[in-house]
């Protein structure tokens, strides 16, 4: 059994964790959530050896432990596999080099690399995990999705007994997450703990028989899932119950900003047609791989465009630079948060007015009030949890940079948004401000273009959808009358099966 008692952590200007207790049994799935920033990522963190200066006690088995570094956590037992997994792995080594990579480091073999020996033992590690990857191949050459569990291959070989997720589903498709969960069951079957952080909390119902709720640093309580409804977690997670879910103002529809024809590009973009009305949010629904992401891009100037034109308000041009883009009226919040969307060593205010710089000037000159007067408001708007808006990005909570990432671009006179999966890592109550900060824009009469893989948000907040397979638009649907089976379906290519029917 591993405790944690009364820890306590303090960043300048935050309380991270204020006083919290956590408790892990053997063989157990348990869930950790809460609100953005509520400290999850900042306890397990802790617990992985991270953070040296905590407060407070950790025990396994009534054992007084530190946790001062990685090595005494992994001699413990305790492995973290973070929500960035690029950061664990050498892209540029093979599968097998990256599961036994502290043995390779380790010392103890001297001069001589027994290889044979490094590559059969991964491959044993994969196979008993049932999975199907060569240990000969590059890292830098997998998926996301093989990258996690080369990650948890790795844990698997250091005999963890503590396996912590942080986010891991979050980038994943539908397969791709049944097939993390049958291993996280496997896992748990052979006696390891899983602690699995998630803001989707129908995947926590589903693997997690224990949940524990922080809120705000500090420690809510542990419950047994079965006692619990996704409706009560989400009450102890915000302190307060969620009316809405999808807060929608109806706003009238009227002419046509964007449209899109016989658009093709780099990526895979083949033959899209599409448009936005004023004041509608359009849908882009599709799996994961399935171009949304692509088609954003190139929209945005980013890309080769090979084929077709776009149209604003009636005007045709071919953004060649995302910088075009935006002098068009375009606006894109990017999926990858932390390549594409922040600058992460800069501060909150820096991110939050960058796009729109030239408001703030006078001639040359950068008005400072003005610029903190807008990342203050936008801070509020968008709930971003910050001590101030000189804070490095950087130390802000996964969610939070998200925030950031979409607060920006709420400054901004763009005519037509370009949201791709915009609320990923979010919590509940964070998405619907975010919803209705959308709504916002289109009563000012905006057009809105949301993508994401999550079809109820698509049922829930367009007024039409586009169904993408393969990076093509395979049908058009209208929100109220489709269900998300009818998304599903097309999205996995079955209007294709019709065709040839
Ligand atoms: N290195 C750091 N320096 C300063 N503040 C930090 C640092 N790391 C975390 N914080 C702050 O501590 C608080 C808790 O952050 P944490 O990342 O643990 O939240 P979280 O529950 O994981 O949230 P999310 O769901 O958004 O990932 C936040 O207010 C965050 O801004
Ligand atoms: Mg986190």
């Amino acid at each position: 059994m591993l405790k944690m008692k009364s820890i306590t952590k303090t960043f300048p200007g935050v309380k991270a964790l204020d006083n919290v207790d956590f408790e892990v049994e053997l063989g157990e799935i348990h869930a950790l959530i809460g609100a953005n920033g509520a400290g999850k990522s900042t306890l397990m963190k802790i617990l992985a050896g991270a953070y040296g200066g905590y407060e407070g006690d950790i025990f396994i088995d009534d054992n007084k432990i530190t946790m001062n570094n990685p090595i005494e956590a992994k001699h413990n037992g305790i492995v973290i596999v973070y929500q960035e997994v690029d950061t664990a792995l050498v892209p540029h080594l093979t599968v097998a080099e990256n599961i036994m990579m502290d043995y390779i480091v380790d010392g103890k073999n001297d001069v001589f690399m027994n290889w044979k020996y490094i590559r059969k033992q991964a491959k044993q590690e994969l196979d008993a995990l049932d999975l199907d990857i060569n240990v000969n191949c590059l890292v830098s050459d997998l998926t996301l999705s093989e990258k996690q569990m080369v990650l948890i291959g790795r844990a698997v070989f250091h005999k963890a007994k503590y396996l912590i997720l942080d986010e891991p589903t979050a980038p994943l498709s539908i397969e791709e997450t049944e097939k993390l969960f049958e291993i996280v069951r496997k896992l748990k079957n052979d006696g390891m703990s899983v602690i699995f952080i998630s803001h989707r909390l129908d995947e926590v119902f589903k693997i997690c028989e224990k949940i524990t709720v922080l809120k705000d640093g500090k420690y809510v309580g542990t419950f047994a899932t079965k006692e619990m409804t996704i409706d009560k977690s989400v009450e102890k997670m915000l302190g307060r119950k969620l009316e809405n879910s999808y807060p929608k103002i109806k706003v009238d529809i009227n002419e046509t900003l964007l449209e899109v024809k016989d658009f093709s590009g780099t990526g895979g973009v083949n033959n899209v047609n599409l448009n936005v009305r004023s004041g509608e949010i359009v849908g882009l629904a599709g799996l994961v791989g399935g171009g949304k992401t692509e088609l954003c891009k190139l929209l945005f100037g980013e890309g080769n465009i090979l084929q077709g034109e776009i149209k604003l308000k009636g005007k045709g041009f071919k953004p060649k630079t995302p910088a075009d883009a935006v002098q068009m009226g375009l606006a894109l919040v990017p999926e990858e948060r932390r390549k594409e969307g922040i600058l992460v060593n800069e501060s909150v205010e820096t991110n939050l007015t960058l796009p729109t710089l030239d408001k703030y000037c006078k001639r040359s000159f950068m008005q400072k009030g003005k610029i903190k007067k807008a990342s203050v408001e936008s801070i509020d708007k968008v709930g971003i949890k910050t001590p101030s808006e000189k804070q490095l990005i950087a130390n802000l909570s996964g969610g939070n940079q998200q925030k950031v990432a979409i607060g920006k671009w709420f400054l901004s006179d763009a005519e037509v948004f370009i949201f791709d999966e915009p609320t990923k890592g979010v919590d509940v109550g964070s998405k619907a401000e975010i919803y209705e900060l959308i709504g916002e824009l289109v009563a000012q009469g905006k057009g809105i273009i949301y993508a994401s893989c999550e079809f109820n948000e698509i049922l829930g907040l367009t007024d039409r959808v586009y169904v993408m397979y393969n990076g093509t638009v395979v049908k058009e649907l209208i929100s109220e009358e489709t269900t998300e089976e009818e998304l599903l379906y097309y999205s996995a290519g079955g209007a294709l099966n019709e065709k040839q029917n």
